[in-house]
């Protein structure tokens, strides 16, 4: 269940933030939310960011419940609260009565958050990721890529090599996200074995501590200026797909 992207007009918003942030806040987040809302110690613009953030998978585990449910939730019922490696967890009064409670993931960049909701039951874990085209250049590609995953880029033709760079990297943030590591174990342990540039997809080879060949293809596309990346791992453990 992927969100639809929030965004706003970061530099507007900024300037009214202390209207708007605040309505926005009191509206959809919940008790707990609210008290870390007051303690982030980030810039103004990353601070609307986590809360487009929040919005976004707010919004993915409210049609995620819904189509699964006779629940409609209000924002504010829905608590993302982060585990101890920051992956954001669901939880809610309602998911303590037994509604069907996802697993969520969360990308913001540049006034733009999106979100992506899965069946626990069936994925062992979900990543997304967005960036803005133009988010790395060739230094960066040299500290992200192996020489085969360099390789794998120079055989796209030049016009669209610059935008496949950031769907690789993009598809190694969200297998990593899967992990609820992040990266953790170093960008290193989220390989690029193979690319179709007709489907978007990319296969992801993981390794580090229990993870020797794990697989996990992850779906690219690029809207505009946007590229986003999405995946699930298979829940069995050891495999992902
Ligand atoms: C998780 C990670 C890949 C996020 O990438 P990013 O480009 O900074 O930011 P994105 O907007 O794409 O994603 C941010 C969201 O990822 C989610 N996230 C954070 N840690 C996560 C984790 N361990 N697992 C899954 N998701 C995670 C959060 O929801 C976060 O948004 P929020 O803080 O508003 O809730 C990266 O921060 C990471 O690897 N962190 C863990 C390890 C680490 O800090 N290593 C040092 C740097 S290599």
């Amino acid at each position: 269940m992927l969100s639809q992207p929030w965004n706003l007009p970061l530099d507007a918003f900024v300037l009214e933030r202390a209207l708007w942030a605040r309505v926005l806040a009191s509206i959809v987040l919940g008790r707990q939310e609210r008290v870390r809302w007051h303690a982030l110690k980030l810039p103004e613009r990353q601070r609307i960011e986590w809360l487009l953030g929040r919005i976004a998978a707010k919004d993915a585990v409210r049609e995620y419940v819904r189509q699964r449910s006779a629940l409609t939730l209000h924002p504010a019922d829905i608590e993302l609260v982060p585990d101890q490696l920051g992956r954001p967890v669901v939880r809610g009064a309602w998911a303590d009565r037994g509604g069907p409670v996802p697993l969520i993931s969360i990308s913001h960049a540049d006034g733009v958050a999106v979100a992506i909701a899965a069946d626990a039951d069936r994925a062992g874990g979900i990543g997304i990721d967005l960036e803005r085209v133009g988010r790395i250049n060739r230094r960066i590609e040299q500290l992200a890529f192996t020489a085969d995953e360099q390789a794998l880029l120079d055989s796209v033709a030049a016009p669209q090599r610059d935008a496949w760079a950031l769907r690789l990297w993009c598809a190694k943030e969200a297998a990593a996200k899967t992990t609820g590591e992040g990266f953790a174990a170093g960008v290193g342990a989220f390989a690029v074995e193979e690319m179709d540039t007709r489907s978007g997809g990319v296969k992801i080879r993981f390794s580090g501590r229990d993870r020797e060949r794990q697989r996990a293809t992850v779906s690219t596309a690029q809207e505009g200026e946007w590229i986003v990346a999405a995946c699930a791992a298979a829940i069995r453990e050891g495999v992902a797909t």
